[in-house]
């Protein structure tokens, strides 16, 4: 694990050994040293980093497992008033860790320090126009180009110009989001407003009822992939007064979950990656996850970041859909087709659809002393009504959705059986012999 701290005296020597010859110096800091680097200059350098109107912010970043510096970085200019400030003097400086991804790493740090702690609206920079492959990785982090500084630095008898680049607050969050989408994979169910209503059935009381006996009042818990918050509600209702925050990686979902809020500080809805939330360690004494971690390609991730935000003791309820269990009957052609097309798309977006069995060892290997074990069905068709409405959702699920043009997309099936699909699931639906179940793995565990 990489780790940024601040830069201090006890670094100058080693930052010394990595700057050899004037050409690097100069592409490394332009023109505020002069070769040879020395103590004297870096004492210089840090005095004004120190002090109260803190205008730079110096880091070196530490490989953790070996304790090894690695890198240095700045955050220079740091200017309040414009909300604005520079990254300069960036440098991989063991040339054993070049190439590894860690200069990207140390600029998504400091965007974060400047963007979230600083409040900052505008972060710039400037790079040789040589160094192509700094370049893609701040064009890759969202950074734009402004302009060149034409052979503005003299270096002996040639002359190199500077690349101008700059990131405002807006685009930072927008890459995030985009890369947390990449990363997070797809959703092969989609977010259509007939999926939404089917989900927006859910409550507390239909859905966590594995979970509700170890609830009591005043414990905070996070709701991970909440969708539209129903469930997150009936648990904020039994924790209460604790502390309520629910996450979601889709923003449409969170604006659905946010209207059952009433604006408290305490009960919160927010757009995040349970593999990677922005939550302290230690901050919560249950967390909830509901139907998410089948659709995740890392669940590991998401189950080691769940152990992170518990507070020792801390209870996680975790409740996922095992489609090895689907049952659907009866199965006129082409209905058969239904679980196997659901099962193929979940696998090609990098979900599990055997989840619902694989959590005991999920758990127990993030570290986890497993409480209990236990399964359960949802009856899609438990009277007409239901059978109706759910007929009218696998129905359009097939037809005009985002699970339907997913399948499209990677080529698994073609429009013509999901029509044939689409209309069986209608006919299905006014079936008196009809019946279907989702099948459920549910899971308490502690985390000691
Ligand atoms: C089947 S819905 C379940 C919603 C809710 N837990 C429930 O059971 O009603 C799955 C939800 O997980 C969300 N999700 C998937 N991957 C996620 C991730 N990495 N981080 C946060 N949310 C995620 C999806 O956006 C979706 O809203």
């Amino acid at each position: 694990m990489l780790e940024l701290r601040p830069f201090g005296r006890d670094d100058f020597q080693r930052l010394i050994s990595w700057i050899t010859s004037p050409e690097f110096l100069l592409q490394w800091a332009g023109p505020s040293f002069a070769y040879p680097l020395d103590k004297a200059q870096l004492e210089k350098y840090v005095q004004e980093s120190e002090g109260r109107h803190l205008r730079r912010r110096i880091f070196k970043a530490v490989d953790t497992a070996s304790d090894s510096v690695v890198g240095h970085i700045e955050l220079s200019g740091i200017d309040l008033r414009n909300k604005a400030a520079r990254v300069c003097r960036v440098l991989v400086g063991d040339p054993s860790y070049r190439g590894k991804g860690i200069g990207t790493w140390m600029m998504k740090k400091i965007l974060d320090l400047g963007f979230n702690q600083y409040g900052l609206h505008r972060i710039d920079l400037v790079v040789f126009d040589f160094n192509k492959p700094a370049i893609r990785c701040y064009e890759k982090l969202g950074f734009v180009k402004e302009g060149c500084l034409r052979e503005c630095r003299k270096i002996g008898d040639e002359y190199w110009s500077l690349c101008q680049m700059s990131i405002l607050e807006s685009e930072w969050r927008s890459s995030l989001l985009h890369e947390n989408k990449e990363q997070m994979g797809r959703y092969s169910v989609g977010y259509d407003d007939r999926t939404a209503r089917f989900m927006q059935e859910r409550t507390a009381d239909t859905h966590a009822q594995f979970l509700i006996p170890y609830l009591v009042s005043g414990m905070d818990l996070l709701d991970g992939g909440c969708g539209p918050g129903t469930i997150t509600k009936g648990l904020a209702e039994i924790v209460a007064p604790g502390r309520v925050l629910g996450v979601d990686k889709e923003q449409s979902q969170i604006f659905l979950a946010q209207r059952h809020t009433d604006g408290s500080p305490t009960f919160e809805f927010k757009v995040g990656d349970l593999c990677s939330l922005n939550v302290d360690d230690e901050s919560f004494d249950v967390v909830f996850v509901h139907g998410v971690l089948e659709h995740i390609p890392h669940p590991k991730k998401a189950v080691s970041e769940i152990h992170r935000v518990l507070r020792p003791g801390g209870l996680v309820g975790s409740r996922h859909a095992d489609f090895g269990g689907f049952l659907l009957e009866p199965t006129p052609l082409p209905l058969g087709l239904f679980s196997q097309l659901f099962i193929q798309l979940m696998r090609r977006n990098g979900g599990d659809p055997y989840c619902g069995r694989r959590q005991p060892g999920l758990f127990r290997d993030a570290g986890f002393e497993i409480v209990k074990v236990s399964a359960s069905y949802d009856c899609w068709t438990s009277d007409m009504a239901s059978t109706q409405r759910n007929a009218e959702f696998l129905s359009e699920l097939c037809g005009d959705s985002g699970f339907s043009d997913q399948l499209l997309e990677y080529g698994l099936t073609d429009r013509g059986v999901l029509n044939r699909l689409s209309s069986a699931f209608l006919t299905w639906g006014k079936m008196p012999e009809a019946f279907a179940a989702e099948a459920w793995g549910e899971l308490v565990a502690r985390k000691t």
